[in-house]
């Protein structure tokens, strides 16, 4: 059991350039796992009851303050080093309670057990400062973390900085620590640039809390778990253990994925227990599933509602907006927007239903088209309960199929039908006798 976190404040740093990503767009606001890397720093954050939350950005970065919103942003005009982030955020410190957890903006993997844990570890031990450690043995430039025979930290040196041997040393910081907000105030400003990048480091803050009697201690994670996103490899990295977390969840919660390795989630996929996913599956944002359902190889899920023991696919594409009630059977090749598709009710082949309501235990034939916009507009199809629509019938919004109706093969709709009517709107068929070998027989002439 984790204790409880007191009242907290967090600052998330965020002002650096990016300039690796190679991209238009900032590193902290990449999709990962269906939202932008830094929103998952600030959910784990508000996870563990963290709901003062200062992001530092810099210069330019409207957009980050639109993503982030509500939560505060602070500008950092020049990007002088860790430490002097966290000095220009000194105000926003000063005026919320608290102790300070300080992550970075590109380090989305960090679970609430690991930010619980480092709580724990500064309670128990009347700690003033916990950093987050890790242990990396490959080439690295992270700075790296000296203890005492105590086990608690004496200094951090940055890479730069660090004699041959001290290189040596594998325990590594991560840039995650949690600091009694008595001392950061005290010691932030005598942070100073003397080192070789000529930045006020926030890890100095060590050295200076030892020499004022400070008692400062690590925890460790492991180094996936705090892998930083710099460049698209880095993105790609933590994609990939972004999805191993959310397949391993799954298959713990009772999900059935018959090749978990080809199953994609986002960061708020709720699939019930005993559903059962098939190979190659994508679920977007927004996709909640009841037990029961089955989802058939190749579909492409977001932004949908999916109830007991239906089923879907395979090679469906279903799109936000949309509710599947109990029951219902959508089959392959069938594309369904902002619909909802009642109890029991079958689309099952190559169909398009955008803007409509079918009823329940009606049964879309092949083929069919809901025609929902005309270039300008969007309308709507409603389709009554217990209606057959024939195969490749155009369903030309607005439009009303009633209870029970029937609308033969190849119709193109533009008025209702009403309940229990049989609509056909097609040209009519017409057999001409010998038709066939007359016209052969012409052809064989000529
Ligand atoms: C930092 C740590 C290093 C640690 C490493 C882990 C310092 C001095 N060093 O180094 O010990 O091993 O992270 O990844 O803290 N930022 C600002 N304003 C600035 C500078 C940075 O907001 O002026 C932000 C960046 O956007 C980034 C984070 O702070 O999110 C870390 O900055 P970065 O320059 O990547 O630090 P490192 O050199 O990697
Ligand atoms: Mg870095």
């Amino acid at each position: 059991m984790n204790t409880h976190i007191n009242t907290c404040l967090a600052l998330v740093l965020a002002a650096g350039k990016s300039s690796r990503m190679k991209s238009a767009t900032s590193k902290v606001l990449h999709d990962l796992g269906g939202r932008p890397v830094i929103m998952h720093v600030l959910e784990t954050l508000k996870e563990i009851g963290c709901t003062d939350i200062g992001v530092v950005i810099g210069k330019n970065s409207e957009d980050i303050v639109k993503t982030v919103a509500p939560h505060k942003t602070i500008l950092q005009e020049s990007p002088l080093g860790t430490g002097h982030a966290v000095m220009v955020a000194k105000s926003f410190i000063e005026n919320n309670p608290g102790d300070v957890f300080i992550l970075f903006g590109d380090t989305p993997l960090i679970t609430a057990e690991t930010l619980h844990k480092m709580w724990d570890c500064k309670d128990k031990n009347s700690l003033s400062i916990v950093v987050l450690g890790m242990r990396v043995l490959e080439d690295h430039t992270y700075g790296r973390i000296f203890l005492d025979s105590q086990g608690q930290v004496l200094r951090i040196v940055e890479h730069l900085d660090a004699a041959s041997e001290e290189q040596q040393n594998t325990l590594c910081n991560s840039g995650v620590m949690l600091v009694d907000r008595i001392l950061l105030l005290t010691l932030l400003d005598q942070l100073t640039n003397h080192n070789s990048k000529g930045e006020y480091y926030l890890t100095d803050l060590i050295a200076l809390a030892q020499a004022n009697g400070y008692k400062t201690g690590v925890v460790e994670a492991s180094a996936q778990e705090l892998l930083g996103v710099n460049n698209r490899l880095d993105l790609a990295e933590a994609e990939k253990a972004f999805q191993q977390r959310w397949r391993q969840g799954a298959l713990d919660q009772g999900v059935t994925l018959k090749d978990p390795q080809t199953v994609y989630f986002s960061f708020d996929t709720h699939l019930a227990p005993d559903v059962i996913v098939e190979e190659n599956v994508h679920f977007g944002p927004g996709v909640s599933i009841g037990t029961g359902v089955r989802i058939k190889a190749f579909s492409y899920l977001e932004g949908v509602s999916i109830k007991e023991h239906a089923v879907v696919g395979p090679f469906a594409r279903l799109r936000p907006g949309t509710v599947i009630e109990k029951n219902v059977h959508i089959g392959n090749f069938v594309e369904i927007k902002k619909s909802t598709i009642h109890q029991g009710a079958k689309v099952n082949h190559l169909s398009y239903v955008g803007d409509a309501i079918v009823g329940a235990k009606a049964n879309i034939g092949a083929g069919t088209i809901t025609c929902n916009y005309d270039g300008f507009n969007k309308y709507q199809t409603i389709i009554g309960s217990g209606a057959f629509i024939g195969s490749n019938s155009a369903l030309v919004a607005p439009v009303i199929i009633g209870d029970g109706a029937i609308v033969g093969a190849g119709s193109v709709i533009t008025k209702d039908v009403s309940p229990d009517d049989l609509s056909i709107a097609r040209g009519f068929q017409k057999n001409i006798s010998h038709g066939a070998k007359n016209f052969r027989n012409r052809k064989i002439k000529e």
